[in-house]
């Protein structure tokens, strides 16, 4: 009888003691303990692409070791790490943002059409100036996550508005870093409120598209941290991303992903980052360099990135704990994802409540630029309707940030809808033009990231147009796009071309001669020229572009059911050169490159092309408003600009000390005929002496609620010590200087309502690392006063 007791214990011991741990909160040590070398390397190399740009599911052969097991990639989602069932180890599942979810329409296995809400673009959510409705949008963008079995949304994107044509504008919120950070601080918490994890992208000073994977950003470290990291630092402060997206770029020399003073000393030393960075979509740095730096999770990842970490740990050129260190970080990811805890996809997100919400923030995102009275339309029976986009409009961005919506609202649906008549002979018209256009591109081959060109403006005489007139009221819609791996361009994309000039001359002509208005609505992906044309229509309404309810969402506010309370976050120049950074941009690339010496800002050896292969920022901090109100440069539109069908007072300023800074206050009151919402920017301008400053800075902002003709609001804005410090390069220090700041509550930048002195007693000054810093110093700008 004793035998085969002891049998049976000792068998029971032996098990155990091969027995593989399982991943928990509690065992992570265990876990790490129980991997081996290989797997470990495989868990930071992300497992596969899947199907992002059109083609079919790539997976590619890696030598893996046996455990490992690669996501089934069945909805075409942007990426996964490996499995390893028998540690418990589950895939973390990544789908591309910022406008909705991007998956493919087909899921493999599966019958029927799987959409996602195309929600509106970054730059139209950032117009809106409401951090709570940006939430909402997050929150919906969460559940269809879950929904689909998405773990992590590879979204908010948050690089500033450097210059206009950077392409991927429209995914970004603002040239302003506060603004940028705020919103996408809301971003973050609404996504994350849903266990859905976001990677905020692309870190660091990703300004343009041209020779993205290769374009050395080189900048003076005020400029830097003031303006392209501060955003990030919000984002990680208030909300803690899960991930964070190491850029394709460098920054001063280094690749971001490669860099330990990016995102180890700043990233998480300073800021306290807790989650795991993964890198962009390259597989081409130094695999012992992007570990040791902390960028965790080599993404999309490949076979030799794979083997490189086993070797080298080997033969000893990278340490075992950067190593465990970062395997350790993505375990802990694993660990909050909803596909750990078995949370079951349902593939039912609620479409029709978020197509609703997308339709109520587009409404709120668009910014009226001009409104000589004509809207909200009255008497308004009949439209007529020009310009191709009017009846195609233009639901996002192209690349990665388009979203596979199940339908896009086009203007012409939208007024239909909303119950205006419109000239058949115009439908005819531009529908038989866009055909035809159609069928002109049928052998064409396009993708996501080489998207098919606009259609060229119908060149509608003079001549026919006196002749037609016949709705109440003219509506012509300009449309652009863009999108990643390309930068836009002047004259053509920025400028409007001839034929959309004689479009919008010969119908104000046209109309304006019979005693009938023009409204223009620009559907367009980021800042267009338009100081030579502004004059002609009655009024211009900035749609940018708002998701698959577009149409729908212009509608509302074209005829009054809604009123526009958008306003700029950035700057509209007269004309392009007019922003500083113009000069330092490949704002007429169309490569190949034609190479010439220019080595020693970067100090690299071989032959480099200027905004090509390295981008000068000589600007400095002078970027946007910044420039434009500290030197008294005359702009199309200001930074914080945008009307509304109502008017507002601001009354009873006030700016009371906080334990850590101040408060501001003041009343909004609706002194029009019409509810409305206003978005009210403070502004601060700060003591002579210390280092020198933009004249004016935003460093908070508020929105009222809907007020009714006569209602008032208090606003409150918090701003702390440190939210009004300069980097100070020379004590590599945020400094905040004593004295009496002047505290300016504006309706844009330069519309200033009142102002009040606030007087601060203390200096503060925060020290940080003196990393990052530019080979040589950089020769900024004289800018002429
Ligand atoms: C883009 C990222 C995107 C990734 C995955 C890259 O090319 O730059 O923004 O998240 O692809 O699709």
């Amino acid at each position: 009888m004793r035998k085969p007791i002891c049998l049976f214990i000792l068998c029971f011991v032996c098990l155990m003691a091969h027995a593989q741990p399982r991943l928990s909160a509690e065992n992570v040590d265990a876990v790490l303990q129980a991997m081996t070398l290989e797997e470990k390397a495989a868990l930071l190399v992300g497992a596969n692409q899947g199907v992002l740009y059109g083609g079919s599911a790539e997976t590619i052969e890696y030598q893996l070791p046996e455990s490992a097991r690669m996501y089934d990639n069945r909805m075409g989602v942007g990426g996964s790490t490996y499995a390893f069932p028998h540690l418990g180890i589950t895939p973390i599942v990544m789908a591309d943002g910022p406008a909705g979810l991007r998956l493919s329409v087909k899921h493999r296995g599966k019958e029927g059409d799987y959409y996602c809400t195309a929600f509106p673009v970054g730059t139209a959510l950032a117009s809106t100036w409401n951090t709570d409705l940006v939430k909402q949008i997050g929150m919906a963008m969460g559940e269809e996550a879950c929904a689909y079995g998405v773990d992590v949304m590879l979204a908010p994107g948050m690089n500033l508005h450097r210059n206009p044509l950077n392409g991927r504008n429209f995914e970004y919120y603002s040239e302003d870093p506060l603004l940028t950070g705020k919103m996408a601080s809301a971003m973050v918490s609404g996504i994350q409120s849903r266990n859905v994890g976001t990677s905020v992208k692309h870190f660091a000073v990703n300004s343009q598209e041209t020779n993205r994977k290769d374009n050395d950003d080189i900048l003076g470290t005020r400029a830097l941290r003031e303006l392209y990291l501060k955003g990030f630092e919000i984002v990680v402060k208030e909300a803690q991303p899960w991930t964070v997206m190491s850029s394709y770029n460098r920054i001063n020399g280094p690749w971001t992903q490669e860099d330990p003073a990016l995102l180890t000393t700043i990233l998480r030393k300073e800021w306290g980052f807790e989650g795991i960075v993964l890198s962009d979509w390259t597989a081409k740095r130094n695999t012992a360099a992007q570990v040791h730096a902390g960028n965790d999770l080599m993404m999309p990842g490949n076979k030799d990135q794979m083997q490189d970490i086993v070797q080298q740990v080997k033969v000893g050129t990278l340490s075992i704990a950067d190593v465990d260190l970062c395997v350790r970080r993505v375990l802990e990811v694993v660990l909050r994802t909803n596909t750990y805890k078995g949370k079951m996809a349902t593939d039912e997100p609620d479409l029709q409540a978020h197509a609703a919400l997308s339709r109520q923030v587009a409404s709120e995102g668009m910014v009226l630029l001009k409104n000589d009275g004509v809207l909200p339309l009255k008497n308004v029976e009949m439209v007529d309707l020009y310009g191709n986009t009017s009846y195609r409009f233009i639901s996002g961005g192209t690349g990665s940030g388009k979203v596979n919506a199940a339908y896009t609202v086009s203007l012409k649906d939208g007024l239909r809808d909303a119950g205006y008549k419109m000239d058949s002979y115009l439908d005819n018209l531009y529908m038989s033009w866009l055909t035809y256009y159609d069928a002109l591109r049928a052998e064409e081959t396009y993708t996501i990231l080489n998207p098919a060109p606009p259609v060229p403006e119908l060149s509608v005489s003079r001549e026919k147009l006196f002749a037609r007139t016949k709705g109440d009221v003219a509506v012509i819609t300009i449309g652009r796009n863009a999108g990643e791996a390309t930068d836009r361009k002047i004259p053509a994309d920025f400028d409007l071309s001839a034929d959309e000039m004689a479009l919008l001359r010969n119908v104000c002509d046209a109309y304006h001669a019979v005693g009938k208005k023009v409204v223009v609505v620009l559907n367009v992906s980021g800042v267009i020229e338009t100081a030579s044309w502004r004059a002609w229509p009655d009024a211009i309404l900035l749609a940018w572009q708002l998701g698959q309810e577009g149409g729908n969402a212009v509608a509302d506010v074209l005829s009054g059911k809604a009123s526009p309370s958008g306003k700029l976050t950035m700057t509209f120049p007269l004309q392009y050169f007019d922003h500083p950074s113009s000069h330092n941009f490949p704002y007429d690339f169309v490569g190949p490159p034609s190479f010439g010496p220019v080595m020693s800002v970067t100090g690299r050896k071989e032959p480099l092309v200027k905004d090509v292969d390295y981008t000068l920022y000589e600007e400095g901090i002078y970027v946007g408003y910044r420039y434009f109100s500290s030197f008294g440069k005359d702009v199309s539109y200001p930074f914080g600009y945008g009307l509304s069908y109502t008017t507002f007072a601001y009354s009873k300023p006030s700016v009371k000390a906080s334990s850590d800074g101040f408060v501001a206050t003041v009343t909004v009151t609706n002194t029009g005929s019409l509810a409305g919402k206003e978005a009210v920017q403070l502004y601060v301008t700060a003591p002579s002496g210390g280092l020198e400053k933009p004249t004016l800075e935003l460093r908070s902002f508020a929105k009222t609620r809907l007020l009714l003709p006569g209602e008032s609001e208090v606003l409150n804005f918090p701003v702390s010590a440190y939210g009004l410090a300069s980097f100070n390069e020379v004590s590599s220090a945020w400094e905040t200087a004593a004295g009496t700041y002047q505290v300016h509550f504006g309706a844009s930048v330069a519309d200033i309502r009142c102002s009040v002195p606030f007087r601060l007693g203390k200096a503060s000054r925060w020290e940080v690392n003196r990393v990052m810093e530019p080979v040589q110093p950089l020769q900024e700008i004289t800018l002429n006063h």
